[in-house]
């Protein structure tokens, strides 16, 4: 009789802590033991050469979500879920977008169908509160974080998502009664669409002047404001996809007061440039996401804001629009303007990748390091840990195997989304994923996908730890609560 479903044996087991060597048993799509020599599995693996890392937690994804001006996503839960798990990821938090009015109860029904049948793996569900009004946050705020939706993104740009400052201090008071955790999207949306008109009146509508009218001043001044605000009602919460070291310095003053405020950058911060514009044709207009890539130089400001853990997770930002399509990047007749470029990239399925062979192999973060921002951060900030996010007993089965030296050229060919580009394509890799396991069950081999869509199980977060107010607040809270 074997004593386990599986064994994976002779491996390197890499956890935000620790490396060590060993076997992990696993049962019912959960880790139950590691150990050296372990007995036997009905089925066994042996790993030796490879690194098993905690999957992936991918907390920022774009998924066949809703948009304020009509821009259609290319990716659904099914092609999302499936480059996912090719990249080495075993939970996606999307978006749950709330239409200005809309219950929050109905928005998360909303993605809940959209996520059912079509899943690979596990996925929870942030909430975008576009209405934070007391109608909307009296009737089902507090059941919803009870239910498992701790988390919410707060927009400070973009028509028919931003929020006043008014507004964004009644979702900061009501996160704080919740211990529920923010996320915010920190821009100046009067300064973007002042410089946007401006460009637009001189003719200067090109895919690189989308980075022209948000200059980084644009986003430190939005993040100051949001830790302002955070400060005054002492709330937790996330900066997220932070492009520049001007918008990270904010941050890192706020931790250095003890301010329990956590930061998120993205792939394209380290990879891609303001040079990326300048592609022949319209190409510039793949790389156009806010905020945008900056210069050269601030990429290695953002490693070194990894590798001095002021970022506390490495998300995708997967927001992936084709390219060379009516309804995508690449806008027909010359004079249509950067404003009406959809914003975002692709990336949910090369993360891992470009941060194992460009952080862990040339020597910028350690292994360990890596698990964390890749894998056990995330779950930590979104009340998933220690379910999601390690390779420990009782754990999930989530677990990738690495070979931490395979050399593969980057190639949209080769990935699994519904894109017709990567931005990274023809980049040159050291280290990548080569079999995903999700609670237990083999969902990609060699880039072969094995699972079958809808076996993802939604996961109910708790109430996060990170999100605990510090309990030093500027001003008594029984005012405001
Ligand atoms: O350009 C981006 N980042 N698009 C996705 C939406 C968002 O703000 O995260
Ligand atoms: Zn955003
Ligand atoms: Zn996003």
């Amino acid at each position: 009789m074997a004593d386990y479903d599986l064994v994976i044996r002779n491996t390197t087991i890499a956890t935000a802590a620790d490396v060590v060597r060993g076997d992990i048993g696993i049962s019912a799509g959960r880790v139950v033991a590691l150990g050296e020599q372990l007995d036997r599995g009905r089925r066994e693996i042996d790993a030796s050469g490879l690194i098993a890392v905690p999957g992936g937690i991918d907390a920022h994804v774009h998924f066949d979500q809703d948009t304020a001006d009509g821009s259609v996503f290319c990716d659904d839960f099914e092609s999302g879920s499936r480059a996912a798990a090719a990249g080495g990821t075993t939970t996606i938090v999307p978006f749950a977008y709330q239409n200005k009015g809309q219950s929050l109860r109905d928005t998360v029904n909303k993605y809940h169908r959209r996520a059912e049948g079509k899943s690979l793996i596990d996925y929870a569900f942030h909430v975008i509160l576009t209405d934070p009004s007391e109608k909307v946050m009296g009737q089902d705020f507090s059941a919803l974080v009870a239910d498992g939706y701790t988390s919410f993104k707060l927009y400070m740009t973009y028509d028919g998502l931003k929020l006043t400052d008014r507004e964004m201090l009644d979702a900061l008071a009501a996160a704080r009664r919740e211990q529920a955790m923010l996320m915010i999207h920190a821009e100046n949306s009067d300064c973007i669409s002042w410089l946007t008109e401006r460009l637009e009146w001189k003719g200067m509508t090109a895919a690189k002047f989308h980075a022209t009218s948000r200059p980084f001043v644009v986003e430190r001044e939005a993040t100051h404001r949001a830790i302002s605000l955070a400060e005054l009602l002492d709330v937790p919460m996330l900066l997220v996809h932070v492009s520049a070291k001007e918008a990270m310095h904010e941050i890192q003053r706020a931790q250095a007061r003890g301010l329990r405020v956590y930061g998120e950058t993205c792939p394209q911060y380290l990879f891609l440039s303001e040079e990326d514009f300048d592609k022949p044709g319209d190409e510039g207009a793949k790389c156009v996401c806010s905020p945008p890539p900056r210069d050269v130089e601030n990429q290695e400001h953002i490693w070194t804001g990894l590798s001095a853990n002021t970022f506390h997770v490495l998300s995708s930002d997967h927001a992936a629009f084709r390219y060379d399509d009516v309804r995508g990047k690449k806008l027909p007749g010359a004079a249509q303007s950067f404003r009406k470029i959809p914003n975002g990239v692709p990336g949910v399925e090369t993360r891992l990748p470009l941060l194992f062979s460009e952080g862990v192999n040339q020597g910028r973060i350690s292994l360990q390091q890596f698990v964390g921002l890749s894998s056990t951060n995330a779950p930590t900030t979104y009340g998933l840990h220690p379910r999601k996010g390690t390779i420990a007993v009782g754990a999930d089965a989530d677990i990738v195997l690495w070979d931490p030296k395979r050399r593969v050229t980057l190639a949209n060919a080769m990935l699994h989304h519904n894109c017709d580009y990567t931005p990274y394509e023809g980049r040159q890799l050291v280290g990548y994923p080569v079999m995903t396991f999700s609670r237990g069950e083999l969902v990609m081999e060699e880039g072969r996908m094995n699972g079958l869509a809808g076996r993802g199980q939604f996961q109910r977060c708790d109430r996060p730890e990170p999100a605990r107010p510090s309990g030093k607040p500027l001003i008594d809270p029984s005012i405001f609560n």
